[in-house]
């Protein structure tokens, strides 16, 4: 199966592809009907923008949808994650979407199971389809990617998104930076590293990321105002951007946190389109895996 996992394993051929389809879904608002195949959404670890932008995605290929619920399946009995994706498969799902706060959770099922698994975001690894979305938003903003200035501000270290973007976004010929505190940063990041000052003043894109409590195993030091005014992004450093450079967060956003409540919804923000990115991106993600899977499937 046509597993997606990580950004890792995709090329640079390959995800100007995805892109492309994705694109052609967000021209093409018209459904592409795939008929009388099941999808199935594991969530174990709460998604608001994941868990439904796939339910969309899934619902306008007309895929029809197993439902799933952690909390009344039988994982509360002690079912482990392959003997639940098992029964999936067994019971007919064509593609399962997994989120799991374990890293790597898919290595021990992408070896046994012959149904494509896409991951939602495993623990502190990696989320694609995220990076889609993201990209398909700097792509749509700049044509390019080629010398684009990005700007990853905030919780690096435990953030998925962060990891997933920064790779990709290098091999597609952006430049990629970093900020926030430098004990979030591993020393890899160090020569990337910029002052939130300077930082502002070289963006074109300025990716804010919330601060990942629920992933940190001492507690931080800066309470949230402390935090706000040392590493968060508020009108006055917003206001030294380049004209042209945007604000993107792959949400949810602590407002007043990472980033002021009236940058949010500003005209540099592109948070609400990344949103609308994510559904597009997974049309072509499914669409991607489930060509492979199933050979020509009906326009
Ligand atoms: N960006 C993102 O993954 O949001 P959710 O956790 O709400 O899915």
């Amino acid at each position: 199966p046509a597993h997606v996992l990580t950004m890792e394993d995709w090329s640079v051929d390959a995800i100007h592809k995805l892109l492309e389809k994705a694109q052609w879904f967000a021209d093409h608002p018209e459904k592409l009907p795939l008929q009388r195949l099941y999808a199935a959404n594991l969530f174990f670890e709460p998604s608001t923008r994941t868990k439904l932008s796939f339910e969309a995605a899934e619902r306008n290929l007309g895929l029809d949808l197993l439902h799933f619920e952690a909390d009344t399946s039988s994982v509360i009995k002690g079912e482990s994650l392959y003997d639940t994706v098992k029964t999936l498969e067994s019971i007919g799902a064509d593609v399962v979407v997994i989120r799991h706060d374990r890293d790597r959770f898919f290595e021990e099922l992408t070896e046994k199971l012959n149904i494509p698994i896409i991951n939602g975001g495993d623990g502190c690894g990696h989320h694609p389809t995220q990076s889609f979305l993201d990209l398909l938003t700097i792509r749509q903003e700049f044509g390019t990617f080629s010398n684009v200035n990005i700007v990853i501000a905030g919780d690096i270290f435990h953030s998925r998104v962060a990891r997933s973007n920064l790779d990709v976004l290098e091999r597609l010929g952006a430049n990629v930076y970093v900020s926030g505190p430098k004990e979030w940063m591993g020393d890899e990041l160090e020569k990337r590293w910029l002052p939130m000052d300077e930082a502002v003043e070289t963006a074109d894109v300025m990716m804010m990321l919330r601060i990942q409590h629920e992933r940190h195993t001492v507690k931080m030091a800066a309470g949230p105002d402390e935090y706000h005014k040392r590493f968060g992004l508020n009108e006055e450093k917003a206001a030294r951007m380049k004209p042209d450079a945007v604000i993107m967060h792959p949400a949810p956003v602590n407002r007043n946190v990472e980033l002021a409540d009236t940058l949010v919804e500003s005209d540099r923000s592109r948070i609400f389109k990344q949103m609308k990115n994510g559904v597009f991106v997974r049309m072509a993600v499914l669409r991607h895996v489930l060509e492979k899977q199933k050979g020509c499937l009906n326009q």
